[in-house]
C-alpha cells in the first residue's frame, strides 16, 4: 500500500468507561487516555486512525455497514457485544476488511459467557489479543499494518 493504512478503532458497550470498571481486569486507564496511547503508537507506526465508540448497538451496526470507503483495516473490542451479537458479526463480514479483535482482559479465562466470540471463523478476522491490557492493542496495530502491507 503506498499511502498511510487507514484503521478505524472501534470501541463498543462500556468501555467509555474504563476508568471505572474492575481494575484487576481492565486496568486503571480511563478510555480517553487509552485512546490518545492508541493514535501514539499508530502515530509511531505510521498509521491513519479514525474512533469511534458506542454504547448502543445499533449505532455500531451503522457505523460499520458505511466503513467501507474511510477505511483499509479495523481493530475492535466489542465490550460485551463479543459474546452474543450475532448481528456485529455479521456487519463485520459485509464490512468485508481485515479485523483484529482486542480485549483488555483474558476472556478466555474469566466467565463462562465470556469465553464465546461471534468473531470466532469470521473470514476477515486476523487474529484476537487478550490478556495484554493496553499493550495488546499496540500488538494488534503492528499485526493490523503488516496484514496491510
Ligand atoms: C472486554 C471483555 C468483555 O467480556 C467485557 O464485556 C468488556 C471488555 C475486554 O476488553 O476485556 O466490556 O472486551
Amino acid at each position: 500500500m503506498s499511502s498511510r493504512a487507514r484503521v478505524e478503532i472501534l470501541h463498543g458497550a462500556n468501555l467509555e468507561a474504563l476508568g471505572r470498571r474492575d481494575a484487576s481486569h481492565y486496568g486503571t486507564l480511563g478510555f480517553d487516555q487509552l485512546e490518545q496511547q492508541i493514535s501514539e503508537w499508530a502515530r509511531e507506526l505510521d498509521l491513519e486512525t479514525r474512533f469511534f465508540q458506542t454504547n448502543h448497538e445499533g449505532e455500531l451496526l451503522d457505523h460499520i455497514l458505511r466503513i467501507e470507503d474511510t477505511a483499509d483495516g479495523i481493530l475492535i473490542n466489542a465490550g460485551a457485544w463479543t459474546h452474543y451479537s450475532w448481528a456485529l458479526r455479521d456487519a463485520l463480514e459485509v464490512a468485508a476488511l481485515p479485523t483484529m479483535e482486542v480485549h483488555l482482559s483474558d476472556i478466555a479465562n474469566r466467565e463462562d459467557f465470556r469465553k464465546v466470540s461471534v468473531f470466532e471463523g469470521l473470514p476477515t478476522l486476523v487474529a484476537t489479543i487478550m490478556g495484554k491490557g493496553p499493550a495488546g492493542y499496540r500488538e494488534a496495530l503492528i499485526r493490523l499494518k503488516e496484514e496491510l502491507a
